[in-house]
């Protein structure tokens, strides 16, 4: 159970902080700690790991709890269902619109600017795989996965043994995807160091600048996604 109030902050996970409080998400970007495929390491663990003071941290994390709360979602207490379809709706629909169109960006810059700047020739081969790979775990998560646990949430509220075949296919899909998230999260976490956190070098063009825009931009959408899902919706699915 998630709790919010009170307990031993420096035992809890950093996924579970974010998922008590999304506030909190912002102090661990600005710490370069991640929240989402690297959820599962304890506050203390990470401190350790990172060299950072533990009383500091825990302090701006408290400052931000105690900000004026926003009215805002409350994901761990949303059900199943709907929270599967918030995130279709919200950061599938995101990908959907924008994955194509940031690949054809990316190559564009590639071919412009490739010769003075290497490292974005790279960015878009990265982002090409990026894309491709996203596009088969989108699918498998909207036509596979999420319809599996809508069936087994609607069986187990009506009183009904969950259907034995989506059972599995929950089982083996989680493994899938937790996996699929790490890979996706360290290819786009590459790109942030070859582009030196989307810095824009002086002699470039408006579609450069628009292209470490929009790679930003995404990385701040997966991040939260992943953490929706690796944080709060997968480890509901494995309940059911
Ligand atoms: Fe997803
Ligand atoms: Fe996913």
């Amino acid at each position: 159970m998630h709790d919010s109030t009170t307990g031993n902050t420096p035992a809890k996970t950093i996924g579970d902080i974010v998922a008590d409080d999304f506030r909190t998400a912002k102090v661990f970007e600005s710490h370069g700690i991640d929240f989402c495929c690297g959820g599962k390491v304890t506050l203390a663990a990470i401190c350790t790991e990172k060299g950072l003071d533990l009383a500091a941290l825990t302090g701006e994390l408290e400052a931000v709890k105690s900000e004026p709360a926003e009215r805002g979602h409350n994901y761990t207490a949303w059900a199943l269902p709907f929270l599967a379809d918030y995130i279709v709706n919200t950061h599938h629909a995101y990908l959907h619109e924008n994955s194509g169109q940031i690949a054809a960006y990316a190559n564009k810059i590639a071919e412009v600017h490739g010769s003075h700047h290497p490292e974005v020739i790279r960015i878009a081969t990265i982002f090409d795989k990026i894309a491709a790979d996203m596009a088969a775990h989108l699918k498998e998560e909207e036509e596979v996965f999420f319809p599996a646990i809508k069936r087994t949430d609607a069986a187990r509220i009506a009183g009904n043994t969950p259907d034995a075949q989506d059972r599995e296919t929950i089982q083996a899909s989680l493994l899938k995807l937790y996996r699929e998230h790490e890979e996706i999260g360290d290819a786009v976490h590459t790109i942030r160091h070859l582009s030196k956190e989307y810095a824009i070098p002086d002699d470039v063009c408006n579609t450069f600048l628009l292209t470490y825009r929009k790679l930003k931009e995404f990385e701040d959408d997966l991040h939260k996604h992943v953490h929706l899902e690796n944080n709060i919706l997968f480890p509901k699915a494995a309940e059911l």
